[in-house]
């Protein structure tokens, strides 16, 4: 199997391409570097079934030899990144969706969108089940990635009705793990950062909103069974196990054992109030269900922070 992995160098893209390369898969791995990191893949560049593209894929997506399966997850995905990169969001989502459409289109390779629970937006449905539409902003600022990923779900699911491309699109909840940025502005890495320094743990408005965080092996599991399921979706994929932002800030501030208070700061717009899947179409089509608990996932994770956060009084709130 030979399968093109857009945004490779990221946090999930990089996790996806060691799983695909340890079952055997050949790898190229395209990535612009935008908001990855070389870092990420440097020790996967002497593998002989990985290659590494630097491009743009708003630009194209030129790929010789056939490919089996593109997995399109090419996108700044932090609150902080899109919000920096508003007009790049948005092309990725439009023009590097349709690039890697027809690359799909080209070879008949099978096509898995990563798209996002922020597609609900605000939602006024909780749990987010498939088939809830959402409640989204389309001109507020956090609308450059919403709709992004919305237009990108229209795309791919006009390219199956109109090309025949077997197509996936999975929406992804929260995920954390190892190869986050300790700057990307998220809460995971905000409170680990902040813990780790002694620094005060932002937690944004009364802490009282939700948020429920997915292990980030149980997700890359999850992208390879929907591809090969090919389930046209779209598919939740995510942890229903839902806590709130401070009792998030309270478990991070233990397996960090750190004494850091936490610190009250105002929300950003459109921040959503409650965020938790619903998985029973993963569960019933895919077989697939989460497996980390939270405690454990965190425990998994606190070594790559302790290892790789200098952040100081740079710390940002955190933006979930
Ligand atoms: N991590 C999460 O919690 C989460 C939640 C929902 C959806 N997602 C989706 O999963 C995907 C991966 O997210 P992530 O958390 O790994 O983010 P990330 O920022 O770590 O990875 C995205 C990668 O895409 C690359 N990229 C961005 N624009 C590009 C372009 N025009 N051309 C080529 N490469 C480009 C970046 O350099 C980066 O390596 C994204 O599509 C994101 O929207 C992630």
């Amino acid at each position: 199997m030979r399968a093109v992995v857009t945004g490779g160098a990221g946090f999930v893209g990089s996790h996806l391409c060691e799983r695909l390369l340890a079952r055997g898969d050949e790898v190229v791995c395209v990535d612009d570097l935008s908001t990855g990191r070389a870092e990420n893949i440097a020790h996967l560049l002497d593998h002989a079934r990985f290659r590494f593209v630097h491009q743009d894929v708003t630009e194209g997506l030129e790929i010789p030899g056939r490919v089996d399966a593109v997995y399109h997850l090419a996108s700044p995905a932090s609150p902080l990144d899109y919000l920096r990169l508003p007009v790049e969001t948005l092309l990725v989502g439009s023009y590097g969706t349709r690039n890697a459409l027809e690359l799909a289109r080209r070879d008949g390779a099978a096509f898995l969108l990563t798209s996002t629970s922020e597609v609900y937006g605000d939602p006024q449905v909780h749990p987010q089940p498939e088939s809830y539409w959402g409640n989204v902003n389309p001109i507020g600022p956090r609308s450059v990635y919403d709709e992004a990923k919305r237009f990108g779900e229209a795309l791919t699911a006009a390219y199956r009705r109109t090309y025949g491309v077997r197509t996936t699109i999975v929406r992804i909840f929260n995920t954390y793990g190892p190869r986050m940025r300790a700057d990307d502005g998220r809460a995971v890495p905000a409170f680990f950062t902040q813990a780790l320094a002694g620094l005060p743990l932002t937690v944004t408005g009364d802490g009282s909103q939700t948020r429920s965080l997915c292990y980030v092996d149980d997700l890359v599991e999850g992208l390879v069974t929907a591809l090969e399921t090919g389930v046209s979706g779209p598919v939740n994929l995510g942890n229903p196990e839902e806590v709130t932002v401070r009792e998030l800030a309270l478990a991070v501030r233990e397996v960090c054992a750190s004494a850091s208070p936490l610190t009250f700061v105002p929300r950003p717009e459109d921040d959503p109030s409650l965020r938790r899947p619903d998985v029973s179409a993963a569960r019933r089509e895919l077989g697939w269900a989460p497996r980390t608990p939270l405690a454990e996932g965190l425990a998994r994770t606190v070594g790559w922070f302790r290892d790789a956060s200098p952040v100081g009084e740079g710390v940002l709130p955190a933006l979930v």
